[in-house]
């Protein structure tokens, strides 16, 4: 978690790095904090809480603008969300400042050998560690990057660090393992960020940083090493979305703005899939289809939200393809010793490509000798960066930390995942993916016709307000979107909710329902597979016989269920399998208004944050 903006060059560093800090929020808000370089003296100021009150304490207290500077919003690990535990953290003499993403784990002994040469540590965090290192290094050396260099080298964990001293005041130092941290070069300056958010507005013009590298930043340009010196190789790449998309563009929220968005998102991650041959063409897919083609086994690793696509893609596939899948919570994957060889192909999904547990996973899997695939929507993210292949989402930046267009376009990349297995081990015909491929391009506009009518889903959410508890059901695939429809509520309405298969409500949950509960089912489709459409009719009946009220989500025609809705939402027909497209975006609605209505943050709900890189 945790954000980080560096900058040097002829722009006020403060204000860039404040405006940075603000594109950057979505990744904690615990607390926030900046240092500048002016005129050889540092200058800092941290508070606990968000950015705002940062930024009230500087109008209070204005700092010198500077030419070089770094900024930090908190998730916090170690140490309370206090002002003292906030970043950045500064050495005993005031010189060095240092910002900090992740967990160094070796911290207790560092600090304790610093404690016993006479440092002073005032906050709980692990960080401060570093900054008291880095003076020490500092002192003998009289350069901030071969400081950063030898730091790192004794450090333990995961972390992105990024710092400056007094006595090089046009430098500002990154190090990278594991935690983000992204490069942009402009004219005259250059920026760090976790995030390309941070920079968007000043350059396009980005560099990944790589596994243990440092970076030093100089306004006439940037030098990448590996923690001995040694020269890095780097990426560079043009960011393909401009300063508007990471802005609220009118909308009261991010989310509302990004559930808006998903007509566009799903279409542009369906853009181009087809070539002029009529086959399905997945360019940055880098595995050989004769390794597809000998896959014996699809094993999908995520969290959250990309689980739950995780969970439809194995509907998808097996339905497709015939190859056995497995889906499980990345957290879970690496510490039960799963069975994989090199004819296993792992799919890990995740929007940011940050999420530690999932890059764990991968990594477990790619030792092990399995292929990996990311499914993932972050250009220059780690996990991409580590899987033999990717299927990229373009679902733009998501900055709500509900996440819901990158679940669309990762829904819409597993269907394309499943048919080009399909594809090349020959079990789909090409008019038959041209077929499903068509159905996803019109859903794009059921998405829209979903959209246009939700008002009485956000009356409905308004009248609930003061509920303790919602269920959610499903069957088949609308089993995972009962999931992904309950974790929506729990992140922002703070309410118990909780998903289950509707086939399991007999051996236990049943005994939940009581007067009055609100419980959603979510209904097959009538066609297709209409055994699961009648049995999940006998469920509703089931349940509202014993007091609860039916919040029904049904196919337009699907007349059945009427009888037995108390609220009924209708949603587009669509092919069975593809109906979490359509499904899921009522439960996005109603767990925001939700939100909103029991006057919490929508886009910053309590004690998360967007990105989760600690395990
Ligand atoms: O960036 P990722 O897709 O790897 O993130 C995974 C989860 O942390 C994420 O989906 C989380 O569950 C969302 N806040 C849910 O809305």
């Amino acid at each position: 978690m945790c954000g980080i903006v560096g900058y040097v060059g002829g722009q006020s560093a403060l204000d860039v790095v404040i405006a940075g800090l603000r594109r950057l929020e979505y990744r904690g808000y615990d607390s926030a904090g900046v240092a500048v370089l002016s005129d050889g003296s540092m200058a800092a100021a941290k508070k606990a809480g968000k950015l705002v009150n940062l930024e009230k304490e500087l109008d209070g207290r204005p700092l010198p603008t500077g030419s070089a500077g770094i900024g930090h919003t908190r998730w916090a690990t170690h140490g309370g969300p206090t002002d003292a535990n906030a970043h950045p953290h500064l050495d005993n003499a005031g010189r060095v400042a240092v910002v900090h993403n992740g967990i160094i784990e070796n911290f207790a002994p560092l600090r304790a050998e610093l404690a016993e040469r006479g440092h002073t540590l005032e906050s709980e965090t692990d960080t401060e560690v570093v900054s008291h290192l880095l003076a020490e290094e500092f002192s003998s050396c009289g350069d901030l990057a071969e400081a950063m260099r030898l730091v790192c080298r004794r450090l333990e964990g995961a972390f992105t660090l990024v710092a400056v001293h007094a006595d090089q005041p046009d430098v500002v130092v990154g190090a990278r393992r594991n935690s983000p941290l992204v490069v942009g070069v402009g004219e005259g300056e250059a920026f760090l960020a976790s995030d390309v958010a941070a920079f968007i507005a000043h350059t396009r013009s980005a560099i990944e940083l790589g596994q243990d590298q440092v970076v030093e930043l100089r306004r006439d340009g940037v030098t990448v090493t590996d923690f001995d010196g040694a020269p890095a190789d780097v990426r560079s790449y043009h960011v393909d979305w401009d300063a508007s998309a990471a802005e609220k563009g009118g909308y009261d929220y991010f989310m509302l703005k990004e559930i808006a968005e998903q007509p566009k998102a799903v279409a542009d991650t369906l853009l181009g899939r087809i070539d002029g041959g009529g086959s399905l063409r997945l360019d940055e897919l880098r595995i050989p289809d004769a390794v597809l083609r000998e896959a014996h086994k699809v094993v999908i690793v995520a969290c959250g939200t990309a689980f739950h696509a995780g969970l439809i893609a194995k509907y998808a596939i097996e339905h497709w393809t015939r190859v056995p899948c497995e889906v499980e919570l990345a957290s879970e994957f690496r510490y039960r010793d799963p069975i994989l060889d090199q004819r296993t192909l792992v799919i890990a999904i995740s929007q940011s490509g940050e999420t530690m547990d999932t890059l764990m996973a991968l990594r477990h899997a790619r030792a092990q000798g399995a292929r990996v695939l990311a499914v993932c929507n972050t250009n220059g993210s780690t996990i991409p960066r580590e899987s033999d292949g990717v299927l990229y989402t373009h679902a733009g930046p998501e900055v709500a930390v509900a996440s819901t267009k990158a679940f669309l376009t990762q829904l819409v990349a597993v269907y394309l995942l499943a048919l080009y297995l399909g594809q090349v081990r020959g079990t789909k015909w090409g008019d038959e993916i041209r077929s499903v491929v068509r159905d996803l391009a019109r859903i794009a506009d059921d998405v829209d016709r979903v959209l246009e009518t939700m008002e009485p889903v956000r009356e409905l959410a308004r009248s609930l307000a003061d509920k303790d508890t919602v269920l959610f059901l499903g069957r088949h695939v609308g089993y995972p979107v009962a999931l992904e429809g309950a974790l929506k509520l729990k992140e922002l309405a703070y309410m118990h909710a909780e998903g289950f298969a509707a086939g399991e409500l007999k051996h236990g949950p049943i005994a939940l329902i009581e007067e009055d509960l609100p419980v959603v089912v979510v209904v097959p489709s009538p066609r297709g597979r209409s055994v699961l459409h009648d049995k999940i009719v006998s469920n509703i009946q089931e349940i509202r016989a014993r007091g609860a009220r039916t919040i029904v989500i049904a196919e337009e025609g699907d007349e059945a269920v009427t009888p037995y809705a108390d609220h009924l939402i209708r949603i587009p027909a669509t092919p069975v399998l593809l109906q979490p497209m359509v499904s899921t975006v009522p439960l996005q609605v109603f767990a925001c208004e939700l939100a909103t209505a029991r006057g919490n943050e929508v886009d910053q709900p309590r004690n998360l944050a967007k990105s989760v890189t600690v395990e």
